[in-house]
């Protein structure tokens, strides 16, 4: 006892450390004051109550349990959950089924909780990150990461809506999703479901997911819970790899990490779910002042914190700041965390209600946990209509959700290479194809679809096209020479023979390289180099003497600073989807223009990890002639970097006033012109740079970005409003500050100032 005493005691000086003395003062006051939820509690015994709590995997009442072949409950452990342990929530599945299996089970879930006592209907929960990926025939978007390259917050608004169509249809009311980690390091391997590096986009696109996906009413067959994760700073492992610990100092934080959350907060988002590593020697899980100060005291968060996968536990067997798994769940639960996803077992609720008799967790702090899950359940129309219906599945799959994937999967394609105009390529081309990710499904989708990893390619649809197959319907088949497998690591991928032998008579050489499938750890690499036999296939080709194009699928930036010489054109295409194949398709013939922008910075060198918005000083070594050399920053390709197949001008960047004060917003306008031959889209980005502040300034910040599309010779004025706060920072004292000064508005090529007067 004295020890777990003693080890708490270091846990809270270590979270008021981390903290802000002042931030901590107010006292959260717990919000279960709606009558139907009350009456519920009312009626509720402690046993249900920590039920509620409680999220279960699926797999567990299936038939064999993780075992299960024929996706079927299993009447006994079914009961066994909802009736014994009253299991609140429900997740996950082996592989996807299809939406009328789908409605099969949540149906089968569902009958049984009304059976119980209070008829508390179940919450089921799903990692529709990027479209619904356990279901069959659900339309699967590109990832986080493409979305970004879109900058079309309308488009993720889109995507949202239809997967909470998708998912609501068959009774799945609560995506884990959006992820709203901010991706500045590049190692990590969930990296391609973030939006970027840039806290502005991920802020926007953020709050475009979540309003797509909850809409104004929940009870909506378009609407399900979204739940924005994982609070917080997931995404800035130290070592880069997933689930370690992240040392971040509150201003970092505070500057990059947590505006998503908090705009997230404010637009609405139902749910949150905690990051399953440690910030500062902290575990998430455990953190009060992240869980209870922060969240709900000063960002007001009033909905549901959710546990990630075993991380209660995890505060015993992982992180040791609990000496026992009971601690875990005492340490969990009085920091913060409503619902655990425990998930293969029931000590939780076992361990609540005893903690509970014991008075280590108040009966408030439990009504107050089951009072935020009920009011989600009431929100989402689950008491009044707790079964999907089989109507409502029509949507799944339809040919409205194909063209938003294919829309999306178009904008997100980012042409970072197009020396002497080698692409579009012209119709009758003969195309060499080759490289791991040219034949292969599961490299355009990657994580969490179908599976957990996206690595199944036998249970992908039919209906899903190759970049193989996508190159084939475009060009004849008869114009393109491949040896490609769909399997990644096969050795035909990556025979250079091939290309050797092939090369005369083709016009050109398409190389599809990048990186398989992979979801959290399994994806952890130890360098961004791309493997040397991905290098090796661009030399091959370069030796032929034919232009070589080269298509990236990876979730990440893999490096290839000297074979990135060897190309003539490169296209980014990060993990496109359901229809990438047809978007690089048509991309690489020019049916669609490219207008894509890098949404990360893409490193030359693993040793040079630096974002856009870096310090001036960060970026370049103090010059000493003959000891040292100067090395000024640069990127393989800078963030916001991309090309399009007709050319854009700048002109006439204006501002409606030089000076404001802290009442005005500046206008600021500026010409676009599309100076090339065809019609395009194009981004404009407008960029803050502050000249002196208390605390170093970046180099740059994205402040606002729009997109428009012209006709050839089509000029357009571009306006946009800047307050003072969208000049903010974080100061010293961790407050957000606009400081008066001079800052330089840049758009493109063009920079003009404007001075902030007190
Ligand atoms: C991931 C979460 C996910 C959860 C449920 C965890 O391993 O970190 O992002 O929502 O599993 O599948």
């Amino acid at each position: 006892m004295k020890k777990i005493t003693l080890l708490i005691s270091v846990w809270l000086g270590a979270a008021t450390f981390f903290s802000c003395e002042k931030k901590t003062e107010a006292i959260y006051k717990p919000q279960t004051s709606d009558k139907e939820v009350q009456d519920l509690l009312k009626n509720m015994s402690l046993e249900e109550k920590a039920g509620q709590m409680t999220q279960i995997d699926i797999r567990n009442l299936l038939t064999n349990g993780y075992g299960n072949t024929d996706e079927k409950l299993d009447s006994v452990r079914l009961k066994e959950a909802i009736q014994t342990y009253h299991v609140g929530s429900i997740l996950n599945c082996i592989q996807a089924y299809t939406p009328e299996k789908w409605i099969e089970l949540v149906s089968q879930i569902q009958n049984e909780a009304m059976h119980t006592t209070n008829k508390i209907p179940v919450l089921y929960g799903t990692d529709a990150v990027h479209g619904v990926g356990f279901m069959k025939g659900a339309v699967i978007l590109p990832h986080n990461i493409g979305l970004a390259a879109t900058r079309n917050n309308a488009l993720v608004q889109q995507a949202g809506t239809l997967t909470a169509k998708e998912a609501r249809a068959v009774g799945l009311t609560w995506n884990f999703a959006p992820v709203l980690d901010v991706g500045r390091e590049p190692y990590w391997s969930r990296f391609e479901e973030t939006f970027g590096e840039d806290v502005y986009i991920t802020t926007q696109m953020g709050k475009a997911a979540i309003t797509g996906m909850e809409g104004n009413d929940l009870t909506s067959v378009n609407a399900v819970a979204s739940c924005m994760k994982h609070f917080l700073g997931y995404s800035a492992p130290k070592n880069g790899i997933d689930r370690t610990p992240s040392h971040i100092p509150e201003i970092i934080l505070r500057e990059y990490y947590l505006p998503p959350f908090k705009e997230a907060i404010q637009a609405g988002a139902s749910t949150i779910m905690i990051n399953s590593a440690e910030i500062n020697g902290v575990p998430c899980h455990g953190n009060k002042w992240l869980l209870t100060d922060l969240l709900r005291t000063e960002l007001g968060f009033k909905g549901l914190v959710c546990s990630d996968w075993e991380d209660v536990i995890r505060l015993h067997t992982w992180h040791k700041i609990a000496a026992t798994p009971k601690d875990a769940v005492m340490i969990a639960v009085n920091a913060g965390v409503d619902m655990s996803m425990v998930p293969n077992d029931y000590s939780f609720p076992k361990y609540v209600i005893e903690l509970v008799k014991e008075g280590k967790i108040s009966m408030e702090r439990i009504d107050e946990a089951v009072g935020r899950i009920l009011t989600l359940k009431i929100k989402l129309g689950l008491l009044k209509k707790p079964l999907p219906s089989l109507e409502d599945i029509k949507v799944i799959g339809s040919d409205a959700h194909q063209q938003i994937a294919l829309e999306a999967a178009r904008e997100s394609m980012t042409l970072l290479k197009n020396n002497n105009n080698c692409l579009p390529l012209t119709k009758g081309k003969k195309i060499l194809l080759a490289g791991p990710a040219a034949n292969s499904l599961s490299a355009l989708h990657s994580a969490w679809t179908y599976t957990w990893q996206g690595a199944s390619q036998a249970i992908y649809p039919a209906s899903i096209r190759t970049v193989k197959q996508a190159l084939e319907a475009m060009a004849g088949e008869g114009n393109v020479k491949t040896n490609a497998s769909p399997v990644f690591t096969d050795a035909a991928n990556y025979d250079v023979s091939f290309i050797k032998k092939n090369a005369a008579a083709a016009d050109v050489i398409v190389l599809c390289i990048g990186e398989d499938a992979y979801a959290e750890q399994p994806g952890v690499i130890k360098d961004l180099n791309l493997p040397a036999a991905q290098k090796q296939l661009i030399v091959a080709a370069k030796k032929t003497g034919k232009p070589v194009v080269v298509c990236l699928l990876e979730g990440r930036p893999r490096l290839f600073p000297e074979e990135e010489l060897l190309t003539d054109a490169v296209l980014m295409c990060y993990r496109p989807g359901n229809k990438g194949a047809q978007a690089i398709a048509e991309v690489l013939f020019g049916e669609v223009n490219p207008a894509g922008k890098l949404p990360f910075t893409y490193p030359r060198y693993n040793g040079d990890i630096t974002t856009y918005d870096h310090k001036f000083k960060e970026t370049e070594q103090q010059l000493a002639p003959g000891v040292s050399e100067f090395v000024a920053f640069n990127p393989q390709w800078a963030f916001g970097h991309g090309l399009s197949y007709t050319s854009f001008s700048y002109t006439n960047l204006k501002v409606d006033k030089k000076d404001f004060s802290r009442k005005d917003s500046v206008q600021v306008q500026v010409d676009v012109t599309n100076t090339g031959s065809r019609v395009g889209k194009e981004v404009i980005e407008l960029y803050s740079r502050d000249h002196y502040a208390s605390i170093t300034p970046s180099e740059r910040r994205l402040r606002k970005y729009t997109k428009i599309e012209l006709k050839a010779g089509e000029k357009q004025t571009v306006v946009f409003t800047i307050k003072v706060s969208d000049l903010q920072f974080v100061n010293n004292d961790l407050a957000t500050v606009t400081e008066a000064g001079t800052f330089d508005l840049i758009v493109g090529n063009l920079r003009t100032e404007i001075h902030l007067n007190d």
